[in-house]
């Protein structure tokens, strides 16, 4: 695609250039390129913040993953972006009232992930609750020794109740699979409360009374900074000792030192996560010696086909904003 703004009688106008931040699966990036010259970065690793900068300056339209950070003074240093698209859901990791600012439009992969996301919570769930991860390790450390009637002893899923903070798309898929396991279901939600379809999978209650009710919590809110460290060392006291908390949202929506605390002092009985506040993990993070919680590498929606139709959606949005044509899937500010 040439750059429409160029105008007849000035030098050959330039291609459209959009840097992608790593390798998408999938043939979209293929599409891409019949659009715009594209600068792929080759290394596994993310792009460091200087070079992301640096290689954004001179380009058109950017395709992110949730590990760039995207900030006020990158897209300032960018003055000829037109669309930053975001290969997720979430979009914390922009500034998008500062690409709103500059005209710029910012998109992101919703809808597509919800069910892939929700199996993964559900995974977690019943992973955390029949302490899957510690029976296998024993089982491949050689501890193993004879079948006893107190080993390995988790929780009930069936029958237990499931709290989700954040009744969205991807809350209300959690408590569709929980219905099947024939739990009860409490959420919060910031949405209508006479809204018909949540009421007919739970029933709505403040957070406290969630904390205080369910044997699982299930964490499915965007962060924003209103639900910085939701929760926090008085909500996890509040829980059962015998609970369970399950986060595949943000890492930044638990108080991950509250959390090991809790873990280690049995405020709550074990924990699985998806995210953390620091991702990946630093390798001396107390959560690693902690043995009740399950520690996963932000795969929530790592499945071949999900992940397909991310690359595929978010190349959609890209080109879209390379047309200045109203993005399918646009942030809204
Ligand atoms: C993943 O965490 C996403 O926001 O898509």
């Amino acid at each position: 695609m040439l750059d429409q703004d160029s105008k007849a009688g000035q030098p050959a106008a330039r291609r459209l250039r959009v840097f992608v931040t790593r390798a998408l699966p999938g043939d979209a990036l293929a599409r891409l390129a019949d659009v715009a010259d594209v600068d792929l970065w080759p290394a596994a690793l993310p792009p460091p913040y200087h070079e992301l900068r640096v290689r954004s300056a001179d380009c058109d339209g950017i395709i992110t993953l949730l590990t760039d950070r995207i900030d006020g003074a990158l897209i300032a240093a960018a003055p000829n972006l037109r669309v930053i698209s975001n290969v997720a859901v979430g979009y914390d990791n922009i500034d998008v009232g500062a690409a709103a600012a500059c005209g710029i439009a910012v998109g992101h992969t919703p809808g597509i992930l919800t069910e892939t996301t929700a199996d993964l919570a559900f995974a977690l769930l019943l992973a955390t609750a029949r302490r899957v991860a510690e029976a296998d390790r024993l089982v491949r450390d050689g501890g193993w020794q004879t079948w006893d009637p107190r080993l390995l002893l988790g929780q009930d899923v069936h029958g237990a109740t499931l709290g989700i903070a954040g009744f969205g798309k991807i809350g209300r898929a959690v408590a569709r699979r929980a219905g099947g396991f024939g739990m009860r279901v409490l959420y919060t939600t910031r949405g209508d409360p006479r809204d018909a379809d949540a009421a007919t999978l739970g029933e709505q209650v403040p957070l406290e009374e969630l904390l205080r009710r369910s044997d699982f919590v299930s964490l499915h809110v965007p962060l924003t900074p209103g639900t910085q460290h939701l929760i926090g060392e008085r909500q996890l006291r509040a829980m059962k000792p015998s609970a369970i908390l399950i986060n595949t949202a943000r890492g930044a929506v638990v108080d991950q030192a509250a959390l090991v605390r809790a873990l280690r002092e049995g405020w709550i009985a074990g924990a699985g996560l998806d995210v953390m506040e620091e991702e990946p993990l630093p390798p001396d993070d107390p959560l690693l010696s902690v043995p009740n919680v399950i520690l996963l590498p932000h795969i929530g929606s790592a499945s071949h086909a999900t992940r397909e139709r991310m690359a595929s959606m978010a190349v959609d949005n890209c080109i879209a904003g390379l047309r200045r044509e109203p993005l399918p899937h646009a942030v809204r500010v």
